[in-house]
């Protein structure tokens, strides 16, 4: 049981979004969610559970105490106050765009920021999901690979293959014990392709989100709290 931050970006799995906050929620967890705006696309934000409240990028630049819409001193940064609670981060989908984000370090939406200006060695949990030929590309290699190099996996242990697979043993390794990678699974996309690239199960989700509490050690996880958006 812990406090968990889902993140959900633009892909189709999105709409999984709610299903698997509630599961989440069932686990006994305490939820909050961050989604882009492509994921908004994809899910109504009425069908998730009352108790895990939502934020978007406008979220980030609301400054209700201003007037004028701008930041004041001491007005919350959402971004940080959402990095301080979390305990474990969730990004289930993951879509080709936003890994490249990650991986590229680019922050211009909330979860990208959250991303940024996580606090390592708190646990992470991956879950890509995006058309078959988008994972084969070298690019989601490139950005594996980028995310295994800033996270632990150096010199002769980090592969240099074109494609995804040889990248993926090493989340949750033993040089990167703290991001783990669920998926993507096989099976009938939505667009029509057969292939690998499927989001993982919701039960499978919750379940990797329990193996890396477990894995997680207890200093790595804050006492820290945020209220809930009100
Ligand atoms: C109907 C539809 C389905 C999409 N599904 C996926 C997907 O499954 N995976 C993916 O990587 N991109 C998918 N995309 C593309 C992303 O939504 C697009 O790259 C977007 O810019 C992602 O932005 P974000 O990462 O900020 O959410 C889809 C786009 C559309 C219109």
């Amino acid at each position: 049981m812990a406090r968990v931050l889902l993140g959900v970006t633009g892909s189709v799995a999105a709409i999984r979004a709610p299903e698997l906050a509630h599961a989440l929620v069932a686990a006994g967890h305490e939820v909050q969610m961050m989604a882009t705006a492509s994921a908004l696309r994809f899910f109504d934000p009425l069908a998730l559970p009352n108790n895990a409240p939502l934020y978007t990028d406008a979220d980030e630049w609301r400054f209700p105490r201003s007037p004028d819409g701008r930041w004041s001193r001491d007005d919350a940064v959402l971004h940080i106050e959402l990095r301080a609670w979390a305990e474990l981060l969730l990004l289930a989908p993951l879509d080709a765009h936003s890994l490249g984000k990650l991986a590229l370090g680019l922050s211009d939406n909330l979860l990208t920021c959250v991303f940024r200006a996580w606090e390592h060695p708190r646990p992470v949990v991956l879950a890509p999901a995006m058309n078959t030929l988008m994972w084969e590309s070298p690019q989601t290699a490139r950005h594996l690979r980028a995310l295994l190099e800033d996270h632990g996996v150096e010199g002769a242990a980090l592969p240099t293959a074109r494609r995804p697979e040889p990248y993926l043993a090493h989340f949750g390794g033993p040089s990167c014990p703290h991001m783990q990678l669920v998926g993507p699974v096989e099976k009938r996309l939505a667009c029509g392709d057969f292939g690998v690239g499927g989001m993982s199960s919701v039960p499978e989700l919750v379940e990797a989100v329990a193996r890396a509490l477990s894995a997680s050690p207890a200093q790595a996880r804050p006492a820290s709290t945020l209220s809930s958006k009100d």
